[in-house]
């Protein structure tokens, strides 16, 4: 289909805005009460930021960058009193830096993000862009709005990049939440090419894993696709084999929380499991992430997988489900190996294997391989 990003800019429009910038103040819908509240949490430091992200107010790692990306215009904003000269802005920024990039380990969009603000003011400052704390506010204001912005272009082309993967009627199953929450944009990177189909008029319909412990899928992404008017299909996390054995699934797209230059794909835990089962059965399996979620630099063993609280594992919604003092292991992510990856999508193009030639050759240069 030939169509272009100002033409889908037209067509569809997000139906939720969970991250805005809304007179000096950050304001983020609070994922982890969706779908029973809709509740806005304003945020005015770099700690409250780093607090929402640690406690998965805003989660997903597009939408992880994005807030930390104005958290480090706030690390200015809630200083300015302190604030007397460009060297001081300096420090606070760094310091905004330092206490984010820890909030949360697996998703490289958070210190990409933090680094990038960090960058742009330092090279502002350096070429006489930014001559005052004032004017590096404005510098910095605009570069977040950059990463907002650019990241929806990218939802937009991913979304259209995956049609081509997609047929009239077919079933598509995920993992966790990769829509519009996620991304802070309203659109989001796994589900973009669904909804865009459905804003095209083909009839393609979803099957979401619940997604413990957390129910990304059950909470948020059911949320997200029923407010899109998708047909949606929720089951267990247990129930993904048996759904692809049964031939109800035509091919699985789900985004990604940091993908390696040989295609190791980072993702929600529960991710491998539906890879290896789609490859086992000949499903074709789409990686899709915008290029902030992209690492060149580290090997599959230096990437820090996060474990949380046990608590998450004991309770659902404050209820106990086993034995207090039961031991737990908790990590929340995964990594699906670049064997069972049909295909990363990117805004830049669809990517085959092999993952470590074509990674770099179509992030550095533009335009799929295939
Ligand atoms: O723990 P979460 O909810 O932040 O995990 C989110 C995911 O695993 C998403 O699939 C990933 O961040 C891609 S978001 C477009």
């Amino acid at each position: 289909m030939n169509i272009s990003i100002n033409e889908v800019k037209r067509i569809y429009k997000p139906k939720i805005k969970p991250i805005e910038w809304r007179d000096g103040k950050l304001v983020i819908l609070d994922q982890s009460k969706v779908p029973f509240e809709t509740t806005y949490v304003e945020l005015h430091t770099p700690e409250e930021v780093a607090d929402a992200i640690r406690t998965m107010k805003v989660r997903g790692a597009p939408a992880i960058g994005i807030t930390a990306a104005y958290g480090m215009l706030l690390g200015l904003l809630g200083n300015m009193t302190r604030i007397s000269n460009l060297d001081d802005a300096l420090r606070a920024l760094e310091h905004a830096k330092s206490v984010m990039d820890p909030a949360r380990p697996t998703a490289v969009n958070l210190t990409w993000a933090t680094g990038r603000m960090l960058n742009r003011a330092r090279l502002s400052i350096s070429n006489g862009e930014a001559r005052s704390v004032r004017q590096l506010v404005d510098v910095l204001k605009a570069e977040a709005d950059s990463i907002f912005n650019e990241e929806y272009e990218a939802e937009i082309a991913m979304g259209l990049h995956g049609l081509k993967k997609l047929n009239n009627g077919d079933v598509v199953m995920t993992q966790c939440n990769a829509g519009g929450l996620a991304t802070g944009t309203g659109l989001g990177t796994a589900l973009a090419p669904v909804k865009l189909a459905k804003a095209l008029g083909m009839e393609v319909s979803m099957i979401v894993p619940e997604t413990r412990p957390w129910l990304q899928g059950a909470r948020l992404t059911v949320y997200e696709l029923v407010m899109e008017g998708i047909d949606t299909t929720l089951i267990t996390d247990t129930a993904v084999g048996l759904v692809m054995y049964r031939g109800m699934v035509n091919s699985i797209m789900v985004g990604a929380d940091r993908i390696l230059k040989d295609g190791h794909v980072f993702n929600k835990v529960g991710t491998f499991k539906e890879a290896v089962i789609a490859h086992e059965l000949g499903i074709p399996f789409y990686a899709l992430a915008p290029s902030s979620s992209f690492d060149l630099v580290n090997n599959v063993n230096d990437v820090k997988i996060e474990e949380r609280d046990p608590s998450e594992v004991k309770l659902i919604r404050g209820v106990p489900i086993t034995l207090s003092d039961v031991k737990v292991y908790n990590p929340v992510f995964d990594v699906t190996p670049p064997k069972y990856v049909t295909a990363i999508i990117t805004e830049k193009g669809i990517i085959y294997p092999p993952f470590d030639k074509n990674v770099p050759k179509v992030l550095n240069g533009g335009g799929g391989n295939g």
